[in-house]
């Protein structure tokens, strides 16, 4: 645990990330009694402000977004903070910061986060100004945050990778995914490892497949300039959807510490299957809105969306079934599927068994009893469910499911947002959560044939209707007719 006065510079301060997502959780974090006392924040911006111009922008950006704004906290927060005046592309400005860090320095000589709340193209910029003025040195306490996308492909992955690399170690780099900060997220683990009677089920003899669905009924949010050349594939699969399964499918770390727990994830990604060319339909579907109702109201189709290139061919849901080769998951299928405008949000992660082995309840198989399910909700609710057999009151033997709702918090407790938990963790220096180069590096190896099949076959893209559950082609995924697509969890 890094301790003791630490900086924490935001390049991109006045950005969409920062104004939405940082300052908020920052604000959050402050108002918990979370922030230690000798954290001070430095925002470096363009703007030809001062502190207290900057402090103003910062009172009406947090009084607009957030319902539960006080103005004594504020008075508070604000002091911790000072404006940097600089260009990310100006040697200056940087012998400047350095100059600043350096004068405000408390006890520590050391102990600096770089935030960098700004487009991936800047970040080869920033990273090499940082190391010409030696922000990057220090005894490694010097660190940069970043967020994805972390290239657009495993080629452009690598080579941004290597940029980083020339100035900061890859212990120095915390790549934020946020759904790992997420409140059912990090239970996967601790519902998997800490409980006995979980473990022994969990693995290719009992469970027939797993689904892992993140569903939004939002379209794309005035984000047509990054979306509309990312598509889903890129924004949530290769990242969100990749992360939560590797927590579904690892094996037990050796310890609760960064690299054990990470090792094990790398070793899930390298385990996928790679989707053979020819497969590639049969294990990859890609589709795109078009205009329908939410809730509702009628909404635009993707085509329609202001900035979206004419006769776009981006995909905005996809679903997959990937086999990962090892000896716990062998022939088990995993099927993710995202997609943006959907019938509503519903985010989680479902387990279905297998049967047992003699129907006693029924005559044939085609009237199987309903399967086991074990079900995580991360989006809207938070829950654990499992589902199981039981009788149906009655003369006849008959069964019935039952829902065992395993609550895991209070009502009254409030858990830490995604981006609060993960900011705590940046200033304490745990990088448990964050992603080491090698699985971003493997998740790319699964999704970059894919992509690279979908650019040259631009006609096959399916289409559904806004407010739908996404194409009835994705069907065709699943191994046996027995399977379908769970939409609640
Ligand atoms: C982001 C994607 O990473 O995650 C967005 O760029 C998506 O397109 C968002 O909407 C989903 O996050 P959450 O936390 O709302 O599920």
């Amino acid at each position: 645990m890094i301790e003791g006065a630490c900086h924490f510079v935001i390049f991109g301060s006045t950005g969409n990330l920062a104004t939405k997502k940082l300052l908020p959780a920052l604000y959050h974090l402050e108002q918990a009694g979370r922030l230690p006392p000798d954290l001070t924040f430095f925002a470096f911006g363009r703007r030809e402000w001062d502190t207290a111009a900057w402090n103003a922008h910062m009172q009406e950006v947090l009084q607009k977004r957030l319902r539960n704004f006080d103005a004594a906290l504020f008075g508070k927060f604000c002091k911790r903070f000072s404006y940097v005046r600089g260009e990310l592309d100006n040697a200056d400005s940087y012998q400047e910061l350095a100059y600043r860090l350096g004068k405000t320095e408390i006890t520590t000589p050391s102990n600096t986060i770089f935030y960098l709340a700004i487009k991936p193209t800047e970040f080869g910029e920033v990273v090499s100004n940082l190391g010409a003025v030696g922000l990057n040195k220090d005894k490694g306490k010097h660190r940069i945050v970043i967020e994805k996308p972390f290239g657009d492909d495993l080629e452009s992955a690598l080579m941004l990778n290597e940029r980083l690399h020339k100035y900061f170690n890859e212990d120095q780099i915390y790549r934020i995914d946020h759904y790992m900060g997420k409140e059912t997220v990090q239970n996967l683990i601790v519902f998997r490892f800490a409980n006995l009677m979980i473990e022994p089920l969990w693995n290719r003899n009992f469970i027939d497949h797993v689904q892992i669905t993140v569903a939004e009924d939002i379209g794309i949010e005035n984000r047509a300039d990054y979306y509309d050349r990312a598509g889903a594939l890129r924004d949530m699969i290769q990242n969100h959807l990749m992360q939560l399964l590797t927590l579904v499918a690892m094996e037990p770390p050796a310890a609760l510490e960064a690299d054990a727990v990470r090792d094990e994830k790398v070793k899930v990604l390298r385990s996928i299957r790679p989707i053979p060319r020819r497969a590639i339909h049969a294990q990859a579907l890609r589709a795109q809105y078009g205009p329908g109702h939410i809730n509702g109201q009628g909404v635009a189709g993707y085509q329609e969306e202001p900035g979206v290139e004419a006769n776009s061919v981006t995909e905005t849901y996809v679903a997959l079934k990937l086999y990962i080769d090892n000896w716990r998951w062998r022939g088990v299928p995993f099927y993710l599927r995202t997609g943006k405008r959907l019938a509503k949000q519903a985010s989680g992660i479902a387990l279905r068994f297998r049967q047992p082995p003699q129907q006693l309840f029924r005559e044939t198989p085609i009237e199987s009893i309903e399967p086991n399910w074990i079900t995580f909700s991360i989006q809207p609710t938070e829950t654990i469910k499992a589902e199981l057999q039981v009788r149906l009151p009655g003369l006849e033997m008959d069964t019935r499911t039952a829902h065992l709702n395993a609550s895991y918090r209070m009502d009254s407790e409030q858990p830490l947002d995604a981006y609060e938990a993960l900011l705590l963790d940046v200033v304490e220096g745990d990088r448990t959560l964050f992603i080491r180069f090698d699985e971003v590096e493997w998740a790319w190896r699964v999704v970059d044939p894919i992509l690279k099949n979908w650019s040259q076959e631009r006609e096959f893209i399916h289409t559904y209707p806004a407010g739908s559950w996404g194409p009835p082609e994705a069907a065709r995924l699943f191994d046996s007719e027995d399977q379908s697509w769970r939409n609640e969890f």
